[in-house]
């Protein structure tokens, strides 16, 4: 069948026991070149520690390592340059730097996959790029939490509506509300890390599935790249593709918390609620109506994390019936990969932008402020403070929210003797005791929204963060 390309293998490395050449209309269908190129980098670096292990046992000699890595140098020249020929009938990137070191290379070049198959070569490029991008990822995250840490301090002390339901619930202060954000980014950039670290193993030995007769050394293979260990059977080694199902979980838990936040400023920014502004700059026009400014950003964030969550499912979807060991299906791992990952990441930078970009309408907030039932909950525990059970407290003032809200006055608003109507337990001059800022800065506890405990919370992560960098003064020095 095909023929030896001047002093390479043939053109496939099972030539030898097929009678024809492959059909076309399969290549097409089978190869994955197109999209795996992306791992060339993990796929040279792999191949150059398993060529210094295949010397250190006896397999090389010195002057075929130095060819092979000579070779590998100018496979990668190659690949970064995108001059790198493309044959589909060599189907993945795999065999493709393979033809290629043989190319420059010669013979030294055949015996590279010595010990080696690419079903253990495959999952150690995944894990190489796993452990590559999921940290990649989280220097993002952490780009965007110290931007959410600067609007923390900017806006601590800064009252807001909190909400439950999206309705009015009690009020909080901007630090808290960016606090809030802090926390969930920082479990998300922890999730990435310790992606990343679950994947950092070698498989490499593992072979197609079951190992090899010769004297590998795993461990100096995998220490040279950085490993943490080598995985502990070839026969699942093969096929676990968890670390990637840990990565994408990672990705889309980061995807549904920027997207529950883009909606929340999508909500905040109408002019109904006008509680939040982003500058021009992020914002998109009509083509038709002159007086719109949208929000695009915000709604593709919500839109794209779709693309996140559905690649998490395809690669749960595409695992779920296998058999071990190593199945082709495998192959469709990388595309899912690849379109999470490059859509979080958009995305993470897109909120980064709008973090910094936006302003709270403090106008407006002290407005919707100035019309609310937000103390309820304090009134009723006041009434705990004065003997009242919680549950006869939380009926009473549900009585007088009734009052003011017939009354058509805010119930803050309400004097001493209204109030009495209801409960003889308020003390002389308890109305006049009502207030939003101090209703926050009484929930002090650990957790609460009070200013100084938030920020002594925006303090500690900033901290672990950034560690000895200073906290900006003042955000805007920064910005
Ligand atoms: N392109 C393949 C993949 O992505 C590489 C492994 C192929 N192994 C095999 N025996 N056909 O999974």
């Amino acid at each position: 069948m095909s023929q030896e390309e001047s002093g390479e293998f043939p053109e496939k490395p099972w030539g030898g026991r097929f009678s024809e050449p492959t059909d076309q209309a399969v290549e097409r269908f089978t190869e994955s070149i197109s999209f795996d190129r992306r791992l060339w980098k993990e796929d040279i670096d792999g191949s150059r520690a398993h060529a210094r292990m295949l010397r250190r046992i006896g397999l090389l000699s010195e002057e075929e390592l130095t060819q092979i890595l000579e070779g590998l140098d100018k496979v990668a020249a190659e690949f970064a340059g995108g001059t790198f020929p493309v044959r589909i009938e060599w189907e993945d990137v795999h065999m493709h730097v393979e033809k290629r070191l043989v190319h420059y290379a010669g013979p030294a070049g055949l015996k590279i996959h010595t010990a080696r198959s690419r079903n253990d070569q495959v999952s150690l490029d995944l894990r190489l790029f796993v452990r590559r991008e999921a940290r990649a990822m989280a220097r993002e995250v952490e780009g965007l939490l110290r931007r959410i840490l600067l609007r923390a301090v900017e806006y601590r002390d800064l009252l807001l509506p909190g909400y439950t339901h999206t309705q009015q619930a009690q009020p909080i202060s901007g630090g808290y509300y960016f606090g809030a954000y802090a926390e969930r980014f920082l479990r998300d950039r922890d999730r990435l890390l310790r992606a990343a670290e679950d994947a950092n193993l070698s498989p490499l030995g593992s072979g197609a599935l079951a190992g090899t007769t010769l004297p590998i050394d795993r461990e100096g293979v995998a220490s040279e790249l950085g490993c943490a260990g080598v995985t502990q059977n070839g026969l699942d080694a093969v096929g676990d593709r968890d670390f990637l199902l840990d990565f994408l979980h990672a990705l889309s838990v980061l995807a549904v918390h920027l997207s529950g936040w883009a909606e929340e400023w999508v909500v905040w920014s109408t002019r109904e609620f006008g509680l939040v502004r982003l500058p021009d700059r992020l914002l998109t026009g009509s083509s038709m109506m002159p007086q719109k400014k949208n929000p695009d950003i915000l709604e593709l964030i919500r839109g794209k994390s779709g693309r996140v969550f559905s690649a998490y499912s395809a690669l749960l979807t595409l695992l779920k019936g296998l058999p071990l060991s190593y199945n082709r299906d495998l192959q469709e791992d990388k595309e899912r990969l690849f379109e999470a990952l490059d859509t979080a990441r958009g995305c993470v930078s897109m909120m980064t932008l709008a973090v910094e970009g936006m302003r709270f309408e403090e106008s407006r907030i002290a407005e919707v402020l100035r019309g609310t039932e937000l103390l309820a909950t304090d009134i009723a525990e006041d009434l705990v403070r004065f003997g009242v059970p919680f549950r006869e407290a939380h009926a009473i003032v549900g009585r007088i929210v009734a009052h003011a809200y017939s009354k058509n006055i805010p119930l803050e608003r309400l004097s001493d003797e209204d109030l009495r109507i209801y409960s003889d337990r308020f003390p002389e001059n308890y109305a006049a005791s009502l207030s939003i800022r101090r209703s926050v800065e009484r929930r002090a506890h650990v957790g609460g929204p009070a200013p100084d405990t938030v920020g002594r919370r925006i303090a500690e992560i900033w901290r672990r963060l950034f560690e000895n960098e200073p906290m900006a003064p003042s955000p805007k020095d920064v910005r």
